[in-house]
């Protein structure tokens, strides 16, 4: 696990958050620091599974390069305020979902970038209103830990663009999963 460690504040909100949470590393292979229980439910991974490792485990073998060259880019640009895609993932039992993927960055009052934020929703079985309360939780838990990372001198970066035709999304991201379960039968 990587040593940065995260103030106690920031742990407690994240752990008590309604949505999928994880914080991750700025620097180097951008290591896990913690994921949430949302997360857990979500993902079936569990803290003490990805100790220390890049949470692109969760690809698998589904080489979705689009999603994947996003959030690379994201995570390449400092500058980059925020990233949104869905990509294709596996949970730990190896069931596909489409994760909505939202990465932004916390940093530290002199402008150093302290963690990743990120945060996870299966798109692929959701229903156009549980979309948008996901988006509405998603925006709310940004605007929540704003004071609360203040407190430990951390500045809380980029607001949430949210999904302007979630149904659209959400028939793609089901077609996505159409599309894996006919080649794989292939
Ligand atoms: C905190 C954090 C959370 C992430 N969560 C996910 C995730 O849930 N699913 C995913 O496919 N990638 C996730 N990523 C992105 C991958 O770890 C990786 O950065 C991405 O695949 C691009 O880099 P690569 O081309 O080196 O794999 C996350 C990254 C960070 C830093």
């Amino acid at each position: 696990m990587s040593d940065l460690t995260v103030p106690e504040e920031l742990l407690t909100f994240f752990e008590n958050s309604p949505v999928a949470l994880a914080l991750g590393d700025p620097a180097g292979d951008n290591e896990l620091i913690m994921v949430n229980a949302r997360f857990t439910e979500l993902t079936g991974y569990r803290q003490v599974d990805l100790a220390g490792i890049n949470c692109r485990v969760l690809q698998g073998n589904a080489g979705d390069h689009e999603g994947r060259a996003r959030l690379r880019a994201f995570l390449q640009d400092d500058a980059a305020v925020s990233v949104r895609t869905p990509i294709l993932n596996f949970r730990k039992d190896g069931e596909p979902f489409v994760n909505l993927l939202y990465m932004s960055r916390l940093r530290t009052l002199s402008g150093r970038a302290r963690y990743i934020f990120a945060s996870q929703f299966d798109v692929s079985r959701a229903q156009p209103d549980r979309l948008r309360a996901y988006d509405a939780q998603l925006s709310n838990t940004l605007t929540r830990l704003s004071p609360i990372a203040a407190e430990s001198g951390i500045i809380v970066e980029g607001t949430l663009t949210t999904i302007a035709n979630s149904a659209t999304a959400i028939a793609q991201a089901k077609l996505t999963l159409a599309n894996l379960d006919n080649s794989s039968i292939l």
